[in-house]
């Protein structure tokens, strides 16, 4: 692991000459190519030097900004809060056609602006503009938040702006504009027939800029039944790769979605850009910087329960005694 950052040290201390060399034109570079110029953390090599998630403020200043995501949640630390009550789903039923693309850097899926969110605490309806996932290495862990440091193997990021914007290039300027709903993954002893259109399709994009058309999917089949989405983490911060744009109200829902692992290792077959293996495509939790995480009234703090019931057991006498 060290030998490794000190190799990316050395990568960049060449390129810094460079920039010593041409400052000028690197500048425009990064105005110019902002939000083209970046890659993951696993895909870093000299022979591909590329600007990691440590230097992505170089493809947009604002991924050094005060309120970036993802985060790490800690439970204990959330605060309840009685206005973020159940969400109301419209139109997440609609059975849609939509297109699966392999851009990159994840694979993503346009959906039709019908499907709306609305209630959970937000200000306003948003309407759902895309899809896309963050994972692992062949299951491995994969999620960009993490739950009191557990990273999950997969996250699922649908992407929403106020229902009156028409792209989501306008909602980005608007410091409330997208609601992201997050979704966490587990791993299950049985495949997950809902996300078998998705899944399918994978073999088909597997080279970057690939695409296909994906059978009919709803949203509301890729997600937890309604019930069981009423325990939620709430906050304020940004996307999770460049330009970071810091217009993100967060949501991530704390029941899982299962898949099997060969669903999960499906995933780790596509390539980035440069014809390796697409994973570990999450950008590291970011400081929260005094940011508060606020808990529906659903949620619930496992590990605090687990104390309560301690404490309770050791009050009656009844703990084991070692
Ligand atoms: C899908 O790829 C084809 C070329 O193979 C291209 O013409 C089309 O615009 C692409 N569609 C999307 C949504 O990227
Ligand atoms: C809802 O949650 C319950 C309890 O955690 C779980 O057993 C059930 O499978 C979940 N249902 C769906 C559709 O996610
Ligand atoms: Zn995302």
């Amino acid at each position: 692991m060290r030998s490794h950052w000190n190799k990316q040290s050395l990568c960049f201390l060449a390129s810094n000459m460079q920039q010593l060399i041409l400052p000028a034109l690197l500048a425009s570079c990064w105005t110019l190519c902002s939000g083209a110029d970046w890659c993951y953390q696993s895909q870093f090599s000299c022979d591909h030097p590329c600007n990691g998630p440590e230097k992505w403020n170089h493809a947009n200043s604002n991924c050094e900004g005060k309120q970036q995501s993802p985060i790490n949640i800690v439970t204990r630390k959330t605060l309840k809060d009685e206005r973020l009550t159940p969400f109301k789903f419209d139109n997440y039923q609609q059975i849609f056609r939509g297109t699966i693309k392999n851009n990159g850097h994840s694979v993503q899926v346009g959906v039709p602006h019908l499907s709306t969110v609305s209630g959970g605490g937000l200000p306003t309806s948003y309407k759902a503009v895309q899809f896309h996932l963050h994972w692992g290495n062949n299951g491995g862990p994969g999620s960009e938040h993490t739950i009191d440091g557990e990273q999950y193997p997969m996250e699922l990021h649908i992407v929403h702006m106020k229902h009156h914007y028409i792209d989501l290039t306008t909602a980005l300027s608007d410091p409330e504009g997208v609601a992201v709903l997050g979704f966490f993954y587990e791993k299950s002893n049985r495949a997950n027939r809902k996300y078998e259109p998705i899944i399918n399709a994978l073999r088909s994009i597997k080279n970057a800029n690939g695409n296909t058309s994906l059978l009919p999917v709803s949203l509301a089949q890729l997600i937890p039944a309604e019930q069981n989405l009423t325990s939620y983490y709430r906050y304020k911060g940004s996307l999770t790769t460049p330009g970071c744009t810091e217009a993100v109200v967060w949501t991530l829902f704390e029941s899982p979605i299962p898949l099997s692992m060969e669903q999960l290792r499906a995933f780790s077959e596509l390539k980035f850009h440069d014809g390796n293996s697409m994973v570990e495509t999450f950008r590291p939790v970011q400081p929260l910087n005094g940011r508060q995480v606020f808990r529906s009234g659903g949620a619930v703090i496992l590990a605090s329960s687990a104390l309560l019931m301690a404490t309770i057991a050791t009050a009656l006498g009844l703990s084991q005694p070692n």
